[in-house]
């Protein structure tokens, strides 16, 4: 192994760029040539890449988005586009890829596995929807941000006695909505894993009605729903005006918190070490405060492991 390459590919993630200096940093200390692929599967096809060393890098730990750009590619789908990949690939006799990204960029480094490029994912994403997984990078600084959203949208909903759905990212995922939810001390939070609670919570507004309780906190996996659909039902079924907070884009942005910097910079070491050693087709992951790897293929079809105990502690807290 002499030359690698590292993308990053899907939704932009805080942190992606302490990964992307760690992978390049990592490759310089052990004497691999490294390229940095712009835009993604999109480059790799196009051929849009550059050597980087060590102060390609610099001052960029703390950033967030990706220097590197992302998307998410189309072309890369098919046979044609993964084999244009592959040609660019070997014409700069690049062997080892290390991928960041979420599923979708995982299932085309399996892909490019199966052609004989040594492949490696990091998670990179604010969903934290990779199962194999307890975190991705970014979703830490997700949290936080919507947080922030969330204690200054609760000033103006408790002086006004207003109710506020606050509508989150995550995909078909909820833990954005509930770790968020959980820290910010919403009284209702809607996911994907508890499908079907939405009456319960209504009910608990009236009941909070009821005894003068005006204001209440909806947090609202995008994943479950509609904000508009649960407005007109709030409003139907209890008489309730909620106004609606749809965060949007502003939770993929800013600065990395130092947990994700930390993730970055110790999966981005790891990627490298495992090209190192001949490694093809793994992801890295973190579980109880250990870094682990395993195969890109296993770890799409792991099962969802959802904090329920979380979940239950806003049924215990907030009502
Ligand atoms: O995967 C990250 C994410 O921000 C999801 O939370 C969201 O559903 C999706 O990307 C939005 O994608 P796009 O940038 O294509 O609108």
């Amino acid at each position: 192994m002499n030359r690698i390459a590292v993308l990053t590919s899907g939704g932009d993630a805080p942190g992606m760029n302490a990964a992307i200096r760690a992978v390049v940093r990592s490759a310089v200390y052990y004497n691999l040539k490294v390229y940095g692929v712009y835009r993604g599967y999109k480059g790799l096809i196009d051929g849009s890449l550059t050597e980087m060393d060590a102060s390609s890098v610099a001052d960029i730990i703390h950033k967030g988005g990706t220097i590197l750009k992302s998307s998410r590619s189309e072309e890369f789908r098919t046979a044609e586009g993964r084999s244009k990949a592959l040609k660019v690939l070997k014409e700069h006799q690049i062997d080892g890829l290390v991928v960041i990204g979420g599923d979708g960029s995982f299932r085309g480094a399996q892909e490019l596995s199966e052609m004989g490029i040594k492949t490696i994912g990091i998670p990179g994403t604010i969903d934290n929807d990779l199962n194999y997984t307890e975190y991705t990078i970014g979703f830490d600084t997700a949290i936080n941000t919507v947080l922030e959203a969330v204690t200054k949208i609760r000033d103006t909903s408790s002086s006004h006695e207003k109710a506020t759905i606050i509508e989150v990212m995550g995909r078909r995922c909820g833990d954005l909505a509930l770790y968020a939810g959980v820290a910010g001390g919403a009284e209702s939070i809607i996911i994907p894993e508890e499908p079907g609670n939405i009456e319960t919570i209504i009910a608990k507004i009236i009941q909070g009605k009821e005894r003068g309780k005006l204001h209440h906190i909806i947090m609202l996996a995008e994943g479950s729903g509609n904000a508009s659909d649960l407005q007109k039902k709030l409003l139907e079924q209890a008489d309730v005006n909620a106004r609606i907070t749809v965060l949007g884009y502003i939770q993929r942005g800013g600065d990395p918190t130092s947990f994700d910097r930390i993730l970055a910079s110790k999966m981005g070491v790891r990627a490298v070490e495992l090209l190192l050693n001949k490694k093809t087709n793994q992801v890295i992951g973190i579980k109880n405060n250990s870094l682990f790897n395993m195969d890109i293929t296993e770890s799409l079809s792991a099962e969802r492991t959802f904090d329920r105990e979380l979940y239950k502690l806003t049924e215990i807290l907030s009502f």
